[in-house]
């Protein structure tokens, strides 16, 4: 990636719809990026699906970045997981995360009646989250106290789409909420695409997508995606990362390959 990229790179996956695969493509991608970089992800969310995914504990380290208290950043050990799933890979990975949960349930109502409390965590983050490349932030589906403050803290956010029925009025409103970001909160923060998860070969999924490309500016599709496949559901079960379980070769590994490029590739051409 060349200089002129400013890092931290924060890109916040959103999509308040839910079940789309926004916990899914950000691990996964954090995953691909750790292989050069080092990654930070955020569960910013009480579901806690990526700290699962990660086979760490939910203990919502989360919260104490909300209440303005110390932090325990957890470096992901994969080696020792991969040891203890008797599996014979071993990775240089560095990939830390802040742990999601249930108990970030509770500072919701603190948050809703703070002044400015949608920019709690950016102002608590701002100088723990320099010491990493890039910061991957996995959200709740619907548009909460917690969705405002991980937009933000971001600079880009990656908008995961399936392909369905009714997803189009869904994605022009999240457009209008980047809008409100940029215009009320006052804090820059551009789309850097959507991107198609879970698309089969029939000719309905290639409709949608098609429609979804004929209503939006060309460059706001991802040229890549991920298929639906098997294999992203047996990594979620190991607790592992799909480049950790399958070989190199695999699709949905080459997938995610595929698409650290492309973000790459937008992130130097952005002026
Ligand atoms: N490309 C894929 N192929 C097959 N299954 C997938 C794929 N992507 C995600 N899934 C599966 O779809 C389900 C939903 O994915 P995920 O939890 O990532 O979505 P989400 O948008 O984070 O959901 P939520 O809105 O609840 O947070 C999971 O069971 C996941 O394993
Ligand atoms: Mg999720």
């Amino acid at each position: 990636m060349n200089k002129k990229v400013k890092r931290p790179v924060v890109i916040s996956f959103f999509n308040n719809k839910g079940g789309v695969g926004k916990s899914t493509l950000s691990i996964n991608l954090a995953s691909a990026f750790a292989d050069d970089y080092k990654v930070l992800i955020i569960d910013n969310d009480p579901q806690g699906n990526c700290s699962e995914l990660l086979s760490q504990e939910q203990d919502a380290e989360i919260k104490n970045a909300y209440l303005g208290k110390e932090i325990n950043i957890r470096k992901i050990n994969f080696n020792a997981l991969l040891e203890s799933l008797e599996l014979r890979k071993r990775t240089k990975k560095d990939l830390s995360i802040i742990t999601g949960g249930m108990a970030l349930l509770d500072v919701e109502t603190i948050l809703k009646d703070k002044p400015a409390g949608e920019t709690v965590l950016a102002r608590n983050l701002k100088e723990t989250i320099k010491d990493f490349d890039f910061v991957f932030i996995d959200n709740p589906p619907s548009l909460s106290i917690f969705v405002w403050n991980a937009l933000c803290l971001s600079n880009h956010i990656i908008i995961p789409f399936k392909p369905g029925r009714s997803e189009f009025t869904g994605i022009t409103n999240l457009l209008k909420i980047a809008a409100t970001v940029r215009t009320e909160l006052k804090h820059n923060i551009n789309i850097l695409g959507i991107l198609t998860n879970m698309f089969t070969d029939t000719s309905v999924s290639s409709m949608y997508v098609a429609d979804l490309e004929k209503s939006l500016d060309s460059n706001m599709m991802f040229e890549n995606g991920v298929k639906a496949t098997v294999k992203l559901m047996q990594a979620a079960t190991f607790g592992l990362p799909v480049d950790l379980l399958f070989p190199e070769k695999e699709e949905a590994v080459v997938a995610m390959q595929d698409i650290k490029k492309e973000i790459i590739k937008k992130l130097e051409d952005e002026k």
